[in-house]
């Protein structure tokens, strides 16, 4: 067998069977198969796509090649939620400690932000000592002791992951529904959870712009999962504006424990409540989704949610004066009101420019080696469905960069007011 009879069956839409993608894989991780060889066989998988039976075989491959996490000797059922990612999204930080006050044991790994989105690393590493980087025993010790762990993704773990998305990235086959599903996938089950819990979020922030490939994509996981024995759900979820007000990282922190508080926006708030919900059903701690609610509203009003999240951050070195004292956090130098020049409903909030301003403020990274500034990123003072009077203001800038005039410009389009604007609920799903 040789890559260019591979290449040429799916530029040809054949179904590629096993042992071609066993091939496939297995080169590539090894450097026989090169990136301009792998390039165009990822632009044929993007272009004539893949059915289940392959996903799942891609999945299954990349999924192998590399080392696994064996979590079998932490008692109880081991749970992991991902989210697709998206502007704002700092779910993982609050729904985390909610559902370990109740006993469930979460053992994650995540990414970074890269682009217009964030990721939960560096919302982490935005708490001063807070460390990302614990060997397996520390994870498994903290996961099996205090119920929550969230570290970086061991660099053994699913390396063909790591060399076909640095590819995709450059080579426009990122949006690829078999793509993404094999690499979401891949990844979470080399990480050897029992139960994943999924966030496609669709909308003008996420990768998936409609509700339609939100579906696909979370069907197409939910298939990899049973086709696996594994228990997968997905949840459809909107990200058509930025979720809750704050953007940039030790912003995010901060509306983090203000949520464990019970003070969070509503937004924020309803989606831990439900995928927490969820969460504690995979986890058997709960028979039904609507008693884990209510024991997950209580633990934030008894303040146990919020002394889970300390507890966490302190074994993970985190200095946990910031989380009681959050007016430590460093503030940017430049912290600049935007103001609306017109008066009406919010209909419509950008969350890929804001998500693009906030990275341009230097709260995100362009390239994986650019440095973040912890400080910066974007506060949105009205969300959609709100009333805005001129001269209110609708948003915050926050950095330490001097020109900011054209991403002020920027975010002040993102908004959209309108005298009698219709807003309608976006719809929200989840596939089981
Ligand atoms: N997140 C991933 O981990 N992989 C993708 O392909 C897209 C989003």
């Amino acid at each position: 067998m040789d890559i260019l009879e591979i290449i040429e069956a799916k530029r040809d839409k054949k179904v590629l069977n096993r042992e071609q993608i066993h091939y496939f894989i297995e080169n590539y991780v090894n450097g026989v198969v090169k990136d301009y060889q792998a390039s165009a066989l990822l632009m044929a998988i993007y272009l004539n796509g893949m059915n289940d039976e392959e996903i799942a075989i891609l999945t299954d491959e990349m999924q192998h090649s590399g080392d696994t996490l064996d979590l079998s000797d932490i008692p109880g059922i081991k749970v992991d939620k991902h989210s697709t990612g998206g502007v704002g999204d700092k779910v993982s930080l609050v729904l985390g400690p909610m559902i370990a006050s109740l006993g469930a044991k979460l053992a994650k790994m995540s990414g970074r932000g890269l682009g217009h989105t964030g990721g939960t690393l560096d919302k982490l590493e935005s708490i001063p000592g807070c460390r990302i980087n614990l060997t397996e025993e520390e994870f498994k010790k903290q996961v099996r002791e205090i119920g929550i762990s969230i570290i970086g993704q061991n660099t053994e773990l699913d390396p063909a992951d790591k060399k076909l998305y640095a590819l995709r990235d450059v080579t426009g086959t990122v949006a690829s529904i078999p793509l993404i599903a094999s690499s979401v996938m891949s990844k979470k089950l080399a990480s050897g959870s029992d139960a994943i819990l999924l966030d496609v979020k669709y909308g003008s922030g996420a990768f998936m712009k409609t509700l339609k490939d939100a579906k696909k994509l979370a069907q197409t996981m939910v298939n990899i999962g049973k086709s696996l024995n594994k228990d997968v759900k997905a949840e459809v979820t909107d990200m058509d504006q930025p979720l809750g007000y704050a953007v940039g990282n030790n912003l995010e922190v901060k509306e983090v424990i203000e949520t464990l508080h019970g003070r969070g926006p509503k937004d924020l708030t309803e989606l831990c409540l439900n995928s927490g919900s969820i969460l504690l059903e995979q986890a058997k701690i709960f028979n039904n989704r609507k008693e884990a609610k209510e024991a997950l509203k209580e633990n934030i009003k008894n303040g146990k949610a919020f002394e889970k999240f300390v507890e966490f951050i302190k074994w993970q070195g985190g200095d946990i004066s910031y989380l009681y004292n959050p007016e430590k956090f460093e503030m940017a130098k430049n912290i600049i009101p935007i103001v609306s020049n017109k008066s009406g409903i919010v209909t419509k909030i950008d969350a890929l420019t804001i998500g693009e301003c906030s990275m341009r403020l230097g709260g995100g990274r362009e390239t994986l080696d650019d440095v973040i500034d912890m400080s910066a990123g974007i506060v949105l003072a009205k969300k959609i469905g709100d009333t805005v009077k001129q001269g209110d203001v609708i948003a915050t800038l926050y950095t330490n960069k001097d020109s900011f005039d054209e991403i002020k410009e920027r975010v002040e389009h993102a908004f959209n007011i309108s005298k009698n604007g219709r807003i309608r609920k976006k719809e929200e799903i989840l596939i089981e």
